[in-house]
């Protein structure tokens, strides 16, 4: 009996170590991003959100969406207006900081995040740990993004290897690259299940691009589809990351982890982390 739970122990180890299975109870063998924040219990894109989320201790880095505002400062928000998390219809490329920072963008998520303002790119920033990580999405950039993002960056401490640059605008993250050269760029891209089997781009298409844009990698948008092995290994095999968004699945969290994506950003990292 003895020697047999030898035995087993020994061939899970094995697959464990090849990563062919994830052990059940076992730490998470990979990076989570929390998207927006810790956003399934905070208000997203908030100080809140961030703060929880490193708090919590589960993630690796978080996710942030950012907007200029007519003053020049960088603030992080998903939408380009406040409608929706201030119920306040304000374009924010229209308004000046000071004017934003009057309006609450917390208590649409719950009456205990009343009060709770929508930071600027270099308040988040000064959240992030030692070690930590962001993406940092840029919808619209244009050429008065240069200096917005020299001013949030300078100064705080926060090192170029903690920082990724990422977006659905393959111009925009051209000219980040051009501009931010020692930061990393990741291409956003929604794949494309289709009926017979296939995906769309292809791991192929998006190595392609990937060479001939330098960039480091690309973060893919999976919805509830599994993504095959060969895809992940094509675009590591060529060099490149891949990472995927926005996965509140646990068991499809886990399959990714099997497969070795460089992260995986999420809503809920510490439900994830909890029922792993
Ligand atoms: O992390 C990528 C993801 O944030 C892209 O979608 O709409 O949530 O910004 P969205
Ligand atoms: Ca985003």
């Amino acid at each position: 009996m003895k020697n047999l739970l030898v035995r087993v122990s020994a061939v899970l180890l094995i697959l464990a170590v090849n990563g062919c299975v994830t052990m059940s109870g076992s730490a998470p063998q990979v990076r989570f991003v929390a998207h927006r924040g810790e956003s399934i219990t905070a208000p997203e894109n908030t100080r809140e959100a961030y703060e929880l989320a490193w708090r919590n201790g589960h993630a690796w880095g978080v996710e942030t969406d950012v907007h200029l505002t007519r003053d020049g400062v960088l603030v992080c928000c998903h939408d380009p207006d406040t409608r929706r998390t201030a119920g306040v219809d304000w374009k924010i490329a229209e308004k000046t900081v000071g004017e934003l920072k009057t309006l609450d963008v917390g208590k649409w998520k719950s009456p205990e995040y009343t009060g709770v303002k929508i930071p600027t790119l270099r308040e988040v920033l000064t959240t992030l740990p030692p070690d930590g990580h962001i993406f940092v999405e840029i919808k619209r950039a244009g050429d008065a993004f240069a200096e917005a993002f020299r001013n949030a960056f300078s100064g705080g401490g926060v090192r170029s290897c903690q920082i990724s640059f990422i977006s659905f605008d393959i111009n925009e993250l051209r000219n980040v690259r051009k501009l931010l050269p020692q930061n990393r760029t990741l291409l956003l891209v929604g794949l494309k299940f289709q009926d017979d089997g296939k995906i769309s781009p292809s791991a192929e298409e998006l190595v392609a691009t990937l060479r001939e844009e330098k960039f480091t990698g690309v973060d893919v948008g999976v919805g509830t589809h599994p993504l095959p092995r060969e895809y992940v290994d094509t675009i590591h095999d060529a060099g490149y990351e891949i990472h995927v968004w926005t996965v509140n699945d646990t068991a499809a969290a886990r399959k990714l982890a099997e497969l070795g994506v460089d992260s995986i950003t999420t809503d809920c990292a510490t439900k994830i982390c909890t029922e792993w």
